[in-house]
């Protein structure tokens, strides 16, 4: 095994996202609820390799560089990767050349692309075992758009020739370049001193200086034979809407091997950074987004649409046409139709009247509105936040609950605005 002390990371992001035609960075494109370079990062971590930097270019720098620091992937931030810049894009070898002035002398370097979000620790891991230099590929059923890799009669690699350098032959060629490397750092740093950008693209490109050190170092090619999605490139929206599709898929089956029932995969969107627990049943059309954690025993949807800060306690339902975001659900507590639930704290066994609203925004501020344990919200209750409804408390049908106007423990009140009703004499 080789010595992973040595191992070093660099991930490129410094393109100017031309294709994908958002005027923004791709890597910073959602997917699943996670930005596109998180899903890399991710993927890297378990590694635990020695320095992580990121090539990025002017142009996307900053919004590249603010999300890097809110997530605390950014050294400044107490993460671990430091950023290079590559001044102008001139192609994936200068962009290397870029990254090695922030890398060590020595040691190897895993270089991957920044658009790559479906490639698994696993498959990284297996390029960072070998011995010496080495190069994923994969043999893809449509190879349109990759580089092409290309052999000698021996076995050793000859060429990788890009789409746009490659004749109608070797565009026939199925075995791609996933754009992953390991490559020694000395060597690197030799064979990019030398390179040129005689090509279509007049471009420096990688693959180039890749090649001749596989070659004279005797590297090897780990091909991944059914790895097409995995090594999936996002370079445009469609590819992006693909990623999106297989990273969905991949993560429904984590949750329904964890136990969580999902009538209809094909309609129901789970996003990265969802707990939830066994025995929950999802119901077709349901959206539950990134920070939302679910306990067992649960029902959710059909048509639900779960937010950031969501949490439900065990047994706790969210019926049809109920949106909810920062709202805790204590258990066995209901909201079964037409509701939205945003900042609040439902209390155990409360039931949520059919069409019930917390007003949480003021046009300037959130607020949060309160609702006891087993509280019986009436049908169409508005409820203006900042405002308590206590334990076992009842609001009529219809009531509107003015922000402010508590409701005590156990009583009942109705109307526009909502007063307390009198006992019966
Ligand atoms: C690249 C490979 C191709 C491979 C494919 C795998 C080259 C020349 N081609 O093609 O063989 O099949 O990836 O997905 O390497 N970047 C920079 N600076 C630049 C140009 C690019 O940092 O000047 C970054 C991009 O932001 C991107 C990555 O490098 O994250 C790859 O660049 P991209 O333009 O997407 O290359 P491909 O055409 O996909
Ligand atoms: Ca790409």
């Amino acid at each position: 095994m080789a010595d992973s002390s040595a191992l070093h990371v660099l991930v490129l992001a410094g393109g100017n996202s031309t294709r994908t035609r958002t005027g923004g960075p791709k890597a910073l494109l959602d997917l699943c609820g996670l930005p596109l370079l998180e899903h890399v990062f991710r993927a890297v971590d378990p590694l635990g390799a020695g320095q992580h930097a990121i090539v990025l270019g002017p142009k996307h720098r900053e919004p590249i560089e603010a999300w890097m620091n809110k997530a605390g992937r950014h050294v400044d931030a107490g993460g671990q990767w430091s950023i290079a810049i590559q001044p102008e894009a001139r192609g994936t070898g200068d962009a290397v050349a870029c990254g090695l002035e922030v890398l060590p002398q020595k040691g190897r370097l895993l270089i991957l692309c920044g658009d790559t979000p479906l490639l698994s620790p696993e498959t990284l891991q297996t390029l960072a075992d070998q011995d010496g230099d080495a190069l994923l590929t994969a043999l893809c059923q449509d190879p349109t758009g990759y580089g092409r890799v290309l052999y000698e009669e021996s076995g050793r690699i000859l060429r990788i020739v890009e789409e746009a350098d490659a004749d109608e032959e070797i565009k026939q060629v199925g075995e791609i370049n996933a754009g992953v490397y390991v490559l020694d750092i000395a060597s690197l740093r030799k064979a990019l001193a030398a390179a040129d950008n005689d090509n279509a693209q007049g471009e420096f490109y990688l693959t180039d200086a890749a090649v001749e050190i596989l070659r004279s170092n005797e590297g090897v090619c780990v091909c991944l034979e059914d790895g097409e999605a995995e090594i999936l490139g996002v370079n445009t929206l469609q590819q992006h809407a693909t990623a999106q599709y297989l990273l969905r898929e991949r993560r429904l089956d984590e949750l329904m091997t964890a136990g969580v029932i999902i009538d209809d995969p094909n309609t129901t969107f789970i996003e990265y950074d969802v707990e939830i627990g066994p025995g929950t049943r999802i119901h077709p059309c349901t959206v539950i987004r990134a920070g939302v954690q679910v306990g067992a025993g649960c029902e959710i949807g059909p048509f639900a649409q779960l937010r950031v800060g969501t949490q439900m306690a065990e047994g706790s339902v969210i019926g049809n046409f109920v949106e909810t975001k920062n709202a805790s659900l204590a258990a066995g507590a209901k909201a079964k139709h037409l509701t939205y639930l945003g900042d609040a704290e439902v209390g155990e066994r409360a039931n949520i009247g059919c069409g019930t609203i917390t007003a949480n925004y003021d046009g300037k501020n959130k607020h949060r509105t309160e609702i006891g344990a087993r509280a019986f919200i009436g049908s169409g209750t508005v409820l203006v936040a900042p405002v308590r409804v206590g334990a076992g408390a009842m609001t009529a049908a219809g009531s509107v609950v003015l922000k402010g106007r508590h409701v005590e423990d156990d009583s009942v009140v109705a109307g526009v605005p909502a007063r307390p009703l009198k006992p019966v004499e």
